[in-house]
């Protein structure tokens, strides 16, 4: 029922919509959403043409796109979760259009991430979860980390 294909950049502008429909998604200010789309389709553009930013997108029959999850692998000092290696995989931009949403796409697409982190020999993996995606992510393996943020913009 449904087909997955690596993202190229010609998807950029639909890579921007999923990231902030994943962020509303979750409730986020509008206006900073507004604020990031810019700035995020910049930091993207350069990121999928060189394929540092690499992922895939699940379509329905008629070749429509109806979700995506991104992929970069990065520099991260050796940690004792990863002790001999100096980088992590990172997933983000997992987004399933509403009406699509149940249906195993998400572990799907899930699935393709894992066997290329595997396929790059990486020892670890993170992400940061949206309230909607914890769920998701717990029925995977995937557990909490000791991760905490400080804010240091002004209203944010
Ligand atoms: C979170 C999201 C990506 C899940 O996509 P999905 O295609 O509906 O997920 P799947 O159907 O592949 O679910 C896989 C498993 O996770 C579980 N799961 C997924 N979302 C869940 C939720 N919100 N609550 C409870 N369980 C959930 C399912 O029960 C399923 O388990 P099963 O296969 O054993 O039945 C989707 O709801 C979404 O796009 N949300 C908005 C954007 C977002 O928050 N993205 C996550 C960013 S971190």
């Amino acid at each position: 029922m449904y087909s997955f294909r690596p993202v190229v950049p010609e998807d950029q502008a639909l890579i921007c919509r999923h990231r902030v429909e994943m962020f509303r998604a979750s409730g986020r200010d509008e206006a900073i959403l507004a604020e990031m789309d810019g700035p995020f389709g910049e930091w993207l553009r350069p990121r999928l043409a060189s394929g540092a930013y690499f992922g895939w997108l699940g379509m329905i029959g008629s070749g429509e796109v109806v979700a995506g999850l991104g992929m970069m692998v990065i520099d991260w000092p050796p940690h004792p979760s990863h002790p001999t290696q100096s980088a992590r995989g990172y997933i983000l931009n997992v987004f399933v259009e509403p009406e699509q949403r149940g249906r195993g796409l998400a572990r799907a697409l899930m699935d393709l991430a894992m066997e290329e982190a595997r396929r790059r020999g990486l020892d670890h993996m993170i992400l940061h979860a949206t309230p909607m995606g914890r769920p998701l992510y717990e029925v995977l393996g995937w557990t909490q980390t000791s991760e905490m943020g400080l804010s240091l913009r002004d209203g944010g």
